[in-house]
């Protein structure tokens, strides 16, 4: 077992993530639970594992309800109690710190349970706050950072005999990380404290009434009046009252309210049309996140938290035999050539569904890696249990936390991009390539198998990553009407070699599932041994050309395919000139180092994809007959 549960020990510095929970308040003249649980619905999207409240009905009178599961688990648990009271605050939680359990579920409470508290992100440096609180008699209950958060407002405010905004401000100030809260006290109804930095919280005015959200979702069908808190903003609200926002020094910061014009399925899309283009354009912040706290740009070095606490293991693993299947199985492909190019380790990757039924020689001294988004694949799991019935030694790469393959596994790295909600897999795919990268670095530095210079580049390079997808992001309208063009197309070839050969197989699988488009991917250089005999003006081809030792290769092959009539879209490297000038589409990505290039060349395909599936008029985020978690054989 492991993630955070049993064996998995979450050090400060590994709790990064992209915040996905869900904050809910109300104060005013209406019931609040209504109004919470409502709201808690409509951040569903948002993906959860546990569900809590707090309503402060008068003083003295806090009612805390708390549930794993979903909102229906809640409410099946609220169902007959004490709900009456016109200030509340509810929470959807999205584990990091701490396995789903209803202790670490949110509200989280201050020890004497006078105060509640929600939060969304992460409090960094918690493990040095817990421990001065607890020198001071504080006692914690769950493995939160939140729960830190909350016994920290409450010390400082009766150390102090303060008021309430001014413990939150003080609190706030000696926090280092990511958060949005609300704050409510059993002993005042009339007051929500709410503040943010860098993690959303919206407040919504309403006629003698304030919500409060992650977004305004929950709050569309009781007004459009809305405040976005900025960074640094704290906001004071009491029914009746107009909102004040101040800032952690008390210096009051003017906003005027916006309205809202997009529905809560817009709002929920951030926007965007579907979840899918939404979460391929939150791959820069999505990467950002995985890579915060294990890579320190400052010192050029790259720390994960597994390969510290299991270093024995891996240096002296013999092999690693890399299983999962789909899109995690293409990640697998490039953690091969990313491992055994810097660590000199021999990797095997294998379909998992392959794996469990071929008898595999494993031994005690392989490290078998599985990689799962979902976390919950039953291939994935069954080869789980086969690696550990021969006695390997198995390191998890999910984004799940607490799922089935967490706890199965003896030690891993989360990659933390948050929910995924479209169906077919963009950003948890870069996040997966993402966390191999910092393992085989940091492993490679364990082995010595890497020389400083290119440990150094390569972090430094990793680091400036999320830019250069931020880069490749802004092609999308060329994309898109290029993309037109394949509309009708019935087949596709997709070409790569090296690490671009997996990003050929991610490129035509993305197709595959969404618009129903017949796509093969191939190496480049098999091209000759079979499939050009496909080539003709009806079969586009795909070709991840980026600048690598193989370019003069890869040049051949396209000549070839346009010998033959064939049409060539070319994904080059930005500068690239002679690729560009034979392909019919060229897609310019920046120049990175080539064991970083599946992070900027996997955009387009994924961008392409999505566009040609638009076209074709299908439902991009639920295509037919795939499921999320394929929890069946
Ligand atoms: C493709 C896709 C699937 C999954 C596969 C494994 O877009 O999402 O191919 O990658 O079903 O799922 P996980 O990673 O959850 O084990």
């Amino acid at each position: 077992m492991f993630f955070g549960m049993k064996i998995f020990i979450f050090v400060p510095n590994e709790n990064k993530y992209i915040n996905m929970c869900g904050i809910v308040g109300y104060i005013g003249k209406r019931q609040a639970w209504p109004v919470l649980v409502e709201g808690l619905r409509k951040l569903e999207y948002r993906g959860y594992d546990s569900a809590g409240v707090a309503l402060v009905s008068a003083p003295g009178d806090m009612k805390v309800y708390k549930s794993v599961g979903k909102v229906a688990d809640l409410e099946r648990v609220v169902a007959g109690k004490d709900t009456s009271a016109s200030t509340g605050i509810a929470h959807t939680r999205w584990a990091t710190h701490g396995e789903p359990s209803t202790v670490n579920s949110h509200p989280h409470t201050s020890m004497d349970g006078r105060l509640a508290l929600v939060h969304n992100g992460i409090i960094e440096n918690y493990a040095i706050l817990k421990q001065k609180l607890a020198d001071k008699g504080y006692v914690f209950s769950s493995s939160t950072d939140t729960e830190v958060l909350v016994q920290l407002i409450d010390y400082i405010q009766t150390e102090g005999s303060l008021d309430l905004l001014t413990a939150v401000q003080l609190a706030l100030k000696e926090v280092i990380g990511a958060y949005a809260i609300a704050v409510v006290d059993r002993d005042n109804p009339d007051v929500i404290i709410a503040a943010r930095k860098s993690s959303p919280l919206v407040v919504g005015i309403g006629d003698d009434e304030y919500f409060l959200a992650s977004d305004a979702t929950p709050m569309v069908e009781y007004t459009n009046k809305v405040i976005y808190l900025s960074d640094g903003e704290i906001a004071v609200l009491r029914s009746g009252e107009q909102v004040r926002i101040v800032n952690l020094d008390n210096v009051e910061c003017s906003h005027e309210a916006q309205t809202i014009a997009m529905n809560i399925g817009q709002l929920q899309k951030g926007g965007y049309p579907h979840f899918m283009i939404k979460e391929i354009f939150d791959q820069p912040e999505c990467i950002a996140d995985c890579m915060r706290g294990r890579l320190n740009a400052d010192t050029c070095s790259v720390v994960l938290s597994a390969v510290n606490e299991h270093r024995e293991r891996f240096v002296s693993a013999s092999r690693f035999v890399i299983v999962a299947c789909g899109t995690s199985w293409h990640a697998g492909l490039i953690g091969k050539q990313l491992i055994e190019t810097m660590c000199r380790i021999p990797v095997e990757v294998e379909y998992a569904s392959e794996f469990r039924y071929r008898n595999p020689v494993i031994s005690p001294s392989d490290v078998v890696i599985a990689i799962s988004q979902s976390g919950e694949t039953a291939d994935t799991l069954a080869a789980i249990e086969l690696a550990h019935s021969r006695g390997a030694f198995v390191y998890g790469i999910c984004n799940v936390v607490g799922s089935s393959i967490a706890r199965a596994t003896d030690a891993g790295s989360y990659i933390h991009v948050g929910p995924e909600i479209g169906v077919a897999s963009t950003k948890a795919f870069t996040g997966q390539v993402a966390v191999l990268l910092m393992f085989a670095l940091s492993l490679a530095k364990e082995t010595g198998t890497i020389s400083s210079e290119e440990y150094t580049s390569t972090v430094a390079s990793l680091d400036a990553i999320p830019d250069k997808m931020r880069q490749v992001l802004k092609q999308n309208d060329y994309i898109a009407g290029m993309s037109r063009m394949f509309t009708y197309a019935r087949n596709f070839i997709y070409l790569g070699r090296g690490y671009s050969f997996p990003i050929a197989l991610e490129g035509a699988l993305k197709l595959k599932e969404i618009s129903y488009i017949h796509a093969e991917g191939y190496p480049a250089a098999e091209m000759k041994h079979g499939p050009i005999a496909l080539i003709d003006a009806d079969m586009p081809v795909v070709v991840i050309a980026t600048r690598s030792p193989l370019y003069d290769k890869v040049l051949s092959n396209v000549q070839e395919i346009k010998a033959r009539g064939g049409r060539v879209v070319a994904v080059v490297t930005e500068g690239d000139t002679v690729i560009s000038s034979l392909a019919d589409f060229s897609i310019q990505v920046p120049a990175v180092p080539e064991c970083l290039d599946a992070l900027v060349t996997s955009i387009p395909l994924q961008l392409m994809a999505y566009h040609i599936a638009v076209c074709r008029g299908l439902d991009v985020d639920r295509p037919r007959n795939l499921a999320k978690s394929v929890t069946v054989e």
